[in-house]
């Protein structure tokens, strides 16, 4: 098999973190591209083949439903804690739907914890790029959100997780017209040591 390799770097290394204010609204990327993303996140690595990811997908008037459940849940834990604050509630509520899609990123622990988590939460990560890495090449506006209730227990079973697993985060997509801007990143050699 043959790889066109000065295309892969370029792809990696152009791949950048798209946010939805940049995505063109009311335009929904093709679902047959969404589809090819997550047949792609398949064929991440995964220890002992458990293939620990999971997604929830989000669309049309689904995105409205992550929107009330998002707001709802930050609502009755923040109240709870003491930590509530009207603004961020707010913009759960109304964020969602400035994407095309939102895909919900879990962890499903194997059943016999034969992998050590950090391995099965790696093998989610390996996912969460082939599906960053896979939207780029479609020209699709993408990034992995960890905030809102990314980190709620009380969120994980609207994902179909149990207590053992864990939510990992929220792939956003959208349409995009504009390029891809510069990345910034310190040399690799200050993060590499060769011993020969
Ligand atoms: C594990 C992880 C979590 C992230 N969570 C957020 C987030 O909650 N909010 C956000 O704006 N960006 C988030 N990002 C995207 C980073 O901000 C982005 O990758 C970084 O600025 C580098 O830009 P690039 O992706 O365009 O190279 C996350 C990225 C990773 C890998």
């Amino acid at each position: 098999m043959e790889f066109d390799f000065e295309q892969i770097n370029n792809l990696i290394q152009s791949r950048r973190s798209v946010f939805p204010k940049d995505y063109v609204q009311g335009k929904a990327v093709d679902d047959r591209i969404v589809n090819q993303i997550l047949e792609n996140a398949n064929w991440a690595p995964t220890h002992k083949l458990t293939e620990p990811w999971r997604f929830v997908v989000f669309s049309g008037n689904g995105l409205k439903k992550l929107a009330n459940f998002q707001g709802e849940c930050y609502k009755t834990v923040t109240t709870k804690d003491g930590t509530f604050k009207e603004e961020r509630y707010k913009n759960l509520l109304t964020k969602p739907m400035q994407s095309s899609h939102i895909i919900a990123v879990g962890m499903k622990r194997d059943t016999e914890n034969r992998i050590r988590e950090v391995e099965e939460v790696g093998a989610v990560f390996c996912a969460i790029q082939n599906m960053h890495l896979t939207a780029t090449a479609y020209g699709v506006g993408c990034y992995l959100s960890t905030g809102g209730i990314t980190y709620f227990d009380e969120a994980k079973s609207f994902f179909g997780l149990g207590e053992e697993d864990r939510l990992i985060g929220f792939l956003n997509l959208g349409v995009i017209e504009s390029e891809l801007k510069p990345g910034k990143r310190k040399p690799i050699d200050e993060k590499v040591e060769w011993i020969n």
